[in-house]
């Protein structure tokens, strides 16, 4: 009878919705309209996005968590007045949760957005709010932009390899516009003349100040907002760049004037977006929220003092600073035609691909990341400075284009190589905060005897100033060392390395 009564309901919601909206069956769910497909109209993602309505446990949830882990970000006191020329990331950091604690947001989406725009706004990859539930598309514009020179002038343009690059997303993605009747690939190589009825360059600003975060200099947030060509895992890709790979499908289109090769008219245009869906499968909005969003047994760590024994590190833990792009869908391969095609050196397997020009003097190191195999990179730059010195080269060009970071060390490593330095200690000092919440931690570290193998905290995670591991039981943090930053007291431990 249950069972009867349930499918009779079914119906009869599908039928009243039929008569009103003529929409099909199924409709009625925002989410299961485009589940399964690869791509999706940004509108429509994101009315799958806003459905979720706001829900205050869940911001006392989050906001909590927030706020407990700015305790241990080191520059939550710089931010309060950035000096020249960092001011654009000048923010009081428990002012933006407390503004965000008692604003009315009308969707889980919305509130989530406004944290994500607040750390954004901190300019700093390291520290960053990505929601799953949210950052689950990315919307790309089939005419990405890049800045070119020409004739000692700067001007910005859709990338010339535009077609063969898009074409790498498939015909998933090609096929919508060639269905909406969109011709992008009339636009490869166009000049650009404005970009939301702005300058070029002056949109390119307004996104690098408002969308781009991860870094604090406002020029590489510049260079971030184009498309370039950077490592993904150990291969050259492409990115779309922040104007034309947006991380939310909140925009559906991009209004640009542009002049295309071949023509002297300039037309405007509207370039549709088309959002890729990078999240967890699902089939309707509530598996939706339940693959991407709901918080689950590993949402908040794992206890690594009950885990196994394989779950703890053979070594200590290595200070990695690497930037976290959100858009997998960002780099989809660069075209092969626009790989470069002078033989490699020797060491170019992993994240370093070097090349020596034809002028045989000019050697050039492509220093993709600073992450991956952490000895692979060190043996790499072994093997393509003893080949460039076998060659002959002696200038050297390095090229950091889109290196987001990693290992600390790799980045001292290189420097010291380079140099001419012997491979050791680069007499690099520093400190932590010693704020209650690291004095807690440390001291729980000790009494516990947790080492360095599962806490970054550990004692024996950090040496003295001459080089001798601290033992497991130096309390770093007591007494903790004065400081006093944009007139705020904020102690730190002592000094370390
Ligand atoms: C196109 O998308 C469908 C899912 O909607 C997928 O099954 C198929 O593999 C995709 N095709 C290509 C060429 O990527
Ligand atoms: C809000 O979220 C919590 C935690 O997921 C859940 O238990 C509660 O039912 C939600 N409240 C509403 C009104 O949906
Ligand atoms: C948000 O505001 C409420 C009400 O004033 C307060 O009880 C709560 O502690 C605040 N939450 C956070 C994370 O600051
Ligand atoms: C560079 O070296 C190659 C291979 O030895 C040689 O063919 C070429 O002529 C050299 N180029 C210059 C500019 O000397």
């Amino acid at each position: 009878m249950v069972f009867v009564k349930r499918a009779t309901g079914v119906i009869l919601t599908t039928l009243a919705l039929s008569l009103t909206t003529g929409a099909a069956p199924g409709a009625a769910d925002p989410c299961a309209k485009f589940a399964g497909q690869q791509f999706v109209v940004p509108a429509d993602a994101l009315t799958c996005l806003k459905s979720f309505p706001f829900n205050e446990t869940l911001r006392q949830n989050v906001l909590t968590n927030i706020a407990r882990v700015f305790d241990f970000f080191t520059f939550e006191d710089f931010y309060l007045n950035s000096p020249a020329p960092f001011q654009e990331s000048t923010t009081n950091i428990r002012a933006d949760i407390a503004r965000i604690n008692r604003t009315t947001f009308a969707t889980d989406y919305d509130f989530n957005r406004a944290v994500y725009d607040f750390t954004t706004q901190l300019n700093d990859g390291h520290t960053r709010w990505f929601p799953n539930c949210y950052t689950s598309f990315q919307n790309l514009l089939p005419t990405p932009v890049v800045t070119l020179e020409e004739n000692g002038v700067q001007n910005v343009f859709v990338a010339p390899d535009s077609v063969e690059f898009v074409n790498l997303l498939g015909v998933n993605y090609t096929s919508h516009f060639d269905q909406i009747g969109f011709n992008f690939r009339r636009f490869a190589g166009a000049k650009v003349l404005s970009i939301e009825g702005q300058d070029p360059y002056a949109y390119a600003d307004f996104i690098a100040k408002t969308a781009s975060g991860n870094y604090l200099d406002h020029g590489v947030r510049v260079n971030s907002v184009f498309s370039s060509y950077r490592i993904s895992g150990t291969d050259f890709s492409q990115r779309f760049g922040d104007i034309s790979g947006p991380a939310f499908p909140d925009k559906n289109f991009l209004t640009m004037t542009l002049i295309p090769v071949n023509s002297k008219k300039s037309e405007t245009v509207q370039v549709p977006f088309l959002a890729s869906y990078v999240g967890a499968p699902f089939t309707d909005r509530a598996s939706f929220w339940t693959a991407n969003c709901a918080a689950n047994d590993e949402t908040n760590g794992v206890n690594l003092r009950n885990s196994g024994v394989s779950a703890k590190r053979a070594t200590q833990k290595q200070a990695r600073a690497v930037i976290i792009d959100k858009t997998p869908a960002n780099g989809v391969g660069l075209p092969s035609q626009f790989q470069p095609r002078l033989p490699q050196t020797d060491g170019s397997t992993g994240v370093i691909k070097s090349y020596i020009l034809p002028d045989n003097k000019t050697g050039v190191m492509f220093v993709g990341s600073f992450e991956g195999d952490f000895n692979q990179f060190q043996t790499d730059t072994v093997a393509a400075i003893d080949q460039f010195k076998a060659s002959g080269v002696s200038r050297l060009l390095i090229d950091l284009t889109n290196n987001g970071g990693g290992f600390v060390c790799l980045g001292q490593f290189l420097h010291q190589y380079l140099a001419g330095a012997k491979i050791g200690y680069p007499g690099f000092v520093s400190t932590s905060r010693a704020n209650p919440l690291a004095q807690k931690i440390v001291a729980a570290d000790i009494a516990l005897g947790v080492t360095g193998q599962i806490s970054f905290y550990a004692p024996d995670n950090w040496a003295f100033l001459n080089d001798t591991p601290q033992p497991v039981t130096f309390n770093y943090n007591t007494p903790s060392a004065p400081f006093k930053i944009n007139g705020v007291s904020d102690p730190t431990s002592q000094r370390f390395h």
